[in-house]
């Protein structure tokens, strides 16, 4: 099963980076299986550190500002207990794991990776229709290259009332700040 969520790493000179991430999750969370594209941060940080840190998570508000690019504090972290990389103070669950193995023949990579230490922050906060809409939504604004704008506007249509009728501020803000970045990157439909 894939479960989406943010991947932390940190590049030889200890810079961090986070990304929404979607691995393959094996088992209850002992291995999983990373795919990350080239070219990407996340890509080359692990590849070079061969570690980070998976972090399941209930926040879409910091996923749509870190697709959107409108991330204007860093997040908080602490350092991660086995690994050399961070932690995110604000997730449900943490899993901190190493890369075992990179398959980079084509352009999405395989990671198989080994989970060494994971622990839980909170509870999850359950289902919320806003919320997968924003998550798709944002994963919509990072293939805007790769799909035609009348598909990602007819997607977005059909995500809306989802948004419009179960949303909370988070998630209106989160939704506003995807469409505005999405509009902003489209060429105008004909
Ligand atoms: C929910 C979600 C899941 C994603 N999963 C992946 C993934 O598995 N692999 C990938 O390469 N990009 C994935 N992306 C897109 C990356 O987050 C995006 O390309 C990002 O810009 C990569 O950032 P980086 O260069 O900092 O690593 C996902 C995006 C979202 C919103």
């Amino acid at each position: 099963m894939i479960i989406e969520g943010l991947v932390t790493t940190v590049d030889t000179a200890g810079r961090l980076n986070v990304a929404p991430m979607g691995p393959i999750v094996h088992g209850d969370f002992q291995r999983l299986t990373l795919r990350p594209f080239q070219p990407s941060t996340t890509f080359n940080n692990l590849d070079t550190t061969r570690c980070g840190v998976f972090h399941v998570i209930d926040d879409v508000l910091l996923i749509a500002r870190i697709i959107s690019g409108t991330l204007t504090t860093p997040v908080d972290t602490e350092p991660a207990r086995c690994v050399s990389g961070q932690i995110l103070r604000d997730c449900c669950r943490w899993f901190e794991f190493t890369v075992d193995s990179v398959d980079a023949s084509e352009s999405r990579s395989r990671m198989e990776s080994t989970v060494v230490f994971s622990d839980e922050r909170r509870p999850f906060s359950g289902f919320n229709r806003a919320r997968h809409a924003v998550l798709e939504a944002a994963i919509l604004a990072t293939r805007l290259h790769l799909l035609p704008a009348t598909q990602v506007q007819q997607h977005l249509e059909l995500l809306q009332p989802a948004v419009q009728k179960t949303a909370g501020p988070d998630e209106q803000q989160a939704w506003h700040l995807l469409i505005d970045y999405i509009q902003k990157r489209q060429e105008p439909v004909a």
